[in-house]
């Protein structure tokens, strides 16, 4: 671990080693290194030497965004990934054999939920659901002999569950399980899933690290033993690397993430608070609300509570379908954690995939609308919001 602390780290962990002669790390936009001679790339495969080998395996400018994220995440190494679903997949592929059980809470990403339910079904591997992830004794009574990970989001996407980390990973230890995280909606600006007894973090680096709409990424932070297993394993074989590029916009991202944190958490109090006064909510999704029911442990192990907020209208699918079609600042996508203020309905595209008696389970109505708020001025987004919520009756 960097003894330096965040924003530090933020901004110059993983130079080291790295000698460039530009202030900004530079992007090596090549798939091989020549070498020397042959002895000197027998040496490198072998690992006897450092150095880099094929753009499969690594990458200087990656190898910089990897060590930045491990030194954030506080585990020793890290291994970034072509998006937030490869990450999850490369993990699991790696974790899991054929016949192999897991288990996760239910309450996660669209994506994630069918990887789990349909993906990795079909290779053997059986996903057992925690429809109360809230509860310590659902999860126990979930793990069998087969169990190889327990997998939690949070907070989760898009009703912002929070678990209580450190309950669920004195629950994973005992039974010897490492707990995987997904730290996407927090980042480590906020909360420190290691530092809370999690043993490996993924993130979907798209979002809030990248910071606006411009690179798809992800990242597994973790012990060496798993990420170079994955680096020398599937990732070798399958080529879901993180590209150059996508490698840089996140090491820019970064370097001002934890300024963007706190005003997206600021922006986001304001809109929940705005949200639960209105009379054409029936409930808001945000932990950072003194009345919402995970405001304890967030306030217990989060430095605050991030800018994805949720809320059901008094309505139907109809009267949410206006609303989102009426913002004229906010911007309608299925994206989450940039600059811009984003509205998304996640029955219909996010999570649609679920189906609806799973989206039931996971409390995605018909009438939640889910927002990600960005960093314009609150009064302006206040301002889109309420005149959105004036077209319904
Ligand atoms: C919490 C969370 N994890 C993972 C993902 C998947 O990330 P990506 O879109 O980068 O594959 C998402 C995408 O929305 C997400 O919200």
């Amino acid at each position: 671990m960097d003894e330096r602390r965040f924003n530090t780290n933020a901004i110059h962990a993983g130079r080291s080693g790295f000698q460039p002669d530009s202030m900004a790390i530079p992007i090596y936009q090549s798939v091989a290194y020549p070498y020397a001679d042959a002895r000197e790339a027998a040496e490198i495969f072998r690992g006897e030497k450092p150095g880099f080998t094929y753009g499969r395996w690594d990458n200087p400018t990656v190898q910089v965004f990897e060590k930045r994220m491990a030194s954030l995440e506080h585990t020793e190494s890290a291994i970034a990934t072509s998006s937030g679903m490869a990450a999850i997949f490369m993990l699991a592929h790696h974790l899991l054999d054929e016949g192999d059980e897991f288990i996760s809470s239910n309450l996660v990403y669209g994506g994630t939920f069918g990887l789990f339910q349909k993906g990795l079904s079909r290779m053997g591997l059986k996903a057992t659901w925690v429809t109360s992830p809230e509860d310590p004794d659902a999860w126990a009574s979930a793990i069998t002999p087969r169990t190889k990970f327990m997998f939690v989001e949070s907070p989760s996407n898009p009703n912002l569950f929070i678990a209580d980390l450190p309950e669920l990973s004195r629950l994973a230890r005992k039974h010897g399980i490492p707990l995987i995280v997904d730290n996407t909606i927090c980042t480590p600006a906020l909360q420190s899933p290691i530092d809370l007894g999690a043993d490996i973090v993924v993130h979907s680096t798209t979002k809030y690290i990248c910071g606006n709409a411009t690179a798809l990424g992800g990242i597994i932070c973790g012990p060496d033993e798993i990420t170079e297993g994955i680096r020398k394993g599937c990732i070798r074989y399958i080529g879901a690397s993180l590209s150059p590029f996508n490698a840089w916009l996140n090491l820019i991202g970064l370097e001002h993430l934890s300024l963007r944190m706190e005003r997206h958490c600021q922006n986001a109090m304001i809109v929940a608070r705005y949200l639960e006064q209105h009379p054409k909510a029936n409930s808001v999704n945000y932990p950072g609300l003194p009345s919402n029911p995970y405001n304890k442990v967030a306030q217990k192990q989060m430095k605050g509570c991030s800018s994805l907020l949720s809320f059901e209208l008094k309505g139907t699918y109809n009267d949410a379908v206006k609303v989102i079609d009426s913002f004229k600042l906010m911007v309608h996508a299925t994206h989450l954690g940039t600059c811009m203020t984003i509205a998304t309905h996640p029955a219909s595209t996010t999570h649609s995939a679920m189906g609806e008696e799973e989206m039931r389970k996971a409390g995605i109505s018909a009438s939640l609308i889910r927002i990600s708020v960005g960093l314009e001025d609150e009064s302006d987004i206040i301002a889109d919001m309420e005149q959105a919520l004036q077209m319904i009756r």
